[in-house]
């Protein structure tokens, strides 16, 4: 790994320095299967959040599905490589701060994808606080949750009984399946999720 200078993953010039020198280990250069199956299948074309988009490939996916999309991120390196690869959707990405952004319309989705574990853990009620208020009754949360116990990161992993303890107050887990096409880092720690807010 390389010789960092930034250490607080809270900091945007932590993700800057790792998008700059390119060590994105969390990259998967892609939209993940499940994420295009769930995709697929949708009845209809939802309002959707991506927070702490990265490199923001499930863009292009759910625009091409007709989706109404904003991602968002607060590291400027990461906006301006996820603008350079949406080309003439670039202004769906946006620099913002997760735990500010205030989406013009209402959601039925906000996307989940290494952002969770991105964050030290005693951020993560927060977290599910923020998801809670910007999600409606019956509206989704949906992504990837990595499971793990060790101590230091990024990424930090959840155990089962800790993400039912953050999530369960506000919503209902209704699909949870293994993940077919996992990068080196999470092969075989994560899950595809969907939570229904109550
Ligand atoms: C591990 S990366 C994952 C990126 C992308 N979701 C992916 O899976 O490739 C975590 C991302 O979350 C962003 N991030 C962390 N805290 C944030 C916050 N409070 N608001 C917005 N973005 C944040 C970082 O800048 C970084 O791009």
């Amino acid at each position: 790994m390389p010789d960092f200078s930034s250490r607080d993953p809270l900091a945007p010039g932590f993700w800057d320095e790792r998008f700059e020198r390119q060590f994105t280990p969390w990259d998967r250069g892609g939209a993940p299967a499940e994420l295009r199956a769930f995709v697929a299948a949708a009845p209809a074309s939802l309002s959707v959040l991506i927070a702490g988009c990265g490199s923001a490939y499930e863009l292009a996916l759910m625009l091409e599905a007709g989706w109404d999309v904003t991602a968002i991120d607060f590291s400027p390196v990461a906006v301006a490589r996820a603008k350079s690869l949406a080309g003439q959707s670039a202004d769906r990405i946006l620099q913002a701060d997760f735990f500010d952004y205030a989406p013009p319309r209402p959601l039925d989705l906000v996307y989940e994808q290494a952002f969770l574990c991105a964050l030290p853990r005693a951020r993560w009620p927060a977290v599910a606080q923020r998801w809670a208020s910007l999600l409606a009754p019956g509206a989704l949360l949906a992504g990837y949750f990595y499971f793990d116990n060790v101590a230091k990161g990024p990424p930090f992993g959840i155990a089962r009984a800790q993400l039912d303890a953050l999530l369960a107050p506000h919503f209902d887990c209704i699909a949870d399946e293994a993940v077919t096409d996992s990068v080196p880092v999470f092969a075989g720690r994560e899950r595809w999720m969907v939570w229904r807010r109550r």
